[in-house]
């Protein structure tokens, strides 16, 4: 027998993968599989980004480039930065990573160790907590609870703080629920920080433009009393349709870029150069295609949270955020996953019990709505078949 850190023993997966892979499966056995599994547009890539990565190529830049990214790409960065925050970021501090998955990882590396503890939001990303537990730090969940929008609680999360916590992990919008938590909810968040000053905060914003019905997204690098303590995740998967690029951002307090820097030195050298130079025209180019797709995820969300509330047994809060809905399934009498299970081998329609995403999911199940009208139709169709049977 090999033998090999314990952390593979705590490791985990996220399920969306698995589950694609089994609608994938079933497809291929020709059975009709309607995937609300995998999150991720349905859209393609716009044609100004591809056509920005084959001209990069074809001009010759196939080699290494800075770890931390390209000159160009961190400057594109910190531009849309200032479009999107008003606030002005400085190229140094941002890191261009393969995805961003790369940059939780980073953090969570950085500061989970035994004997650490890591605040992260149950339901969540399952990430986070699969690499808290691979560092041997403690994981400790932050409700996120549907009476409260799916919002963080200022109030709840800091309550959980101790000297032994190293990281504070946020997401809005968020993943699996859609929740977006108001500004004067995190204010408060921010100005209770200001007691706890050996905790870093590490913001997944990947969902940034996906908001609806008016609400904004507040960024954490909006408060700079929390800057040399901040990182922010993003990345262009989400936002123009690159998941398969690989391509992330994120932005890291000066004390803290170094060590990221290495990370990238010892690991993945840097993001292929190409998709740099697409990241480039994504960000500067026509945001056209953005906005239609924020619009359809709009209309898709109408679709999708009235057909969930036409079922039996469901109740779906209308999500604010990203794109996905997270209804309520506790009436149908179905263990979550169970259901899930059942509605992918007996509807054909795959998505992910509420589970997957920390013990808080337990009753509810997440659709992504990063599917056409008229597939989220057909699906609501048999969902309701198969509850009413
Ligand atoms: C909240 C959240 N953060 C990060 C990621 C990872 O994004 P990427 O595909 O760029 O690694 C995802 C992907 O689903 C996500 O939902």
């Amino acid at each position: 027998m090999l033998r090999t850190i314990s952390g593979f023993d705590r490791i985990g997966e996220e399920n969306a993968f698995a589950v694609l892979a089994r609608a994938t499966a079933l497809a291929a056995q020709g059975k009709d599989i309607i995937n609300l599994g995998i999150g991720q547009p349905d859209f393609k890539t716009p044609d100004h980004i591809v056509e920005a990565a084959i001209k990069a190529l074809k001009d010759g830049h196939h080699g290494y480039t800075p770890a931390n990214g390209l000159l160009a790409t961190r400057e594109a960065v910190a531009r849309r930065t200032f479009t999107t925050t008003g606030v002005e970021v400085s190229p140094e501090n941002i890191m261009i990573v393969p995805g961003g998955k790369v940059t939780m990882f980073a953090a969570i590396l950085i500061f989970g160790e035994p004997g650490a503890e890591i605040l992260y939001p149950d339901p969540g990303f399952p990430i986070y907590r699969s690499m808290i537990e691979f560092t041997g730090a403690k994981p400790v969940p932050v409700p996120i609870r549907e009476e409260n929008g799916f919002a963080f609680s200022a109030e709840e999360t800091l309550a959980l703080i101790t000297p032994k916590t190293r990281l504070l992990i946020l997401n809005s919008p968020a993943n699996p629920t859609g929740g977006v938590t108001p500004k004067s909810e995190i204010e408060k968040l921010v100005k209770g920080l200001e007691a706890h000053p050996h905790v870093a905060i590490m913001s997944d914003e990947i969902y940034d433009v996906m908001t609806y019905d008016g609400e904004e997204h507040c960024s954490l690098l909006t408060f700079p009393q929390i800057r040399d303590r901040l990182i922010i995740l993003n990345g262009w998967s989400k936002t123009w349709a690159m998941t398969g690029w690989r391509m992330g951002w994120s932005i890291w307090p000066d004390q803290l870029y170094d060590k990221v820097r290495k990370l990238a030195v010892n690991c993945w050298s840097c993001v292929n150069a190409p998709s740099q130079f697409a990241g480039i025209a994504a960000i500067d180019g026509p945001q056209d295609d953005v906005i239609k797709m924020c619009k359809a995820f709009d209309n898709r969300r109408k679709v999708v949270v009235d057909g969930l509330n036409s079922l039996p047994g469901i109740s779906c809060a209308t999500p604010k955020g990203a794109f996905y809905a997270f209804p309520n399934v506790k009436e149908t009498g179905w263990p979550a996953k169970q259901l899930a299970s059942a509605l992918l081998d007996e509807a054909g329609v795959a998505l992910i019990g509420g589970p997957d995403f920390g013990i808080l999911g337990e009753g509810y199940i997440r659709l992504s709505y990063a599917n056409s009208e008229e597939n989220i139709l057909r699906a609501i169709e048999r969902m309701e078949k198969f509850l009413t049977k």
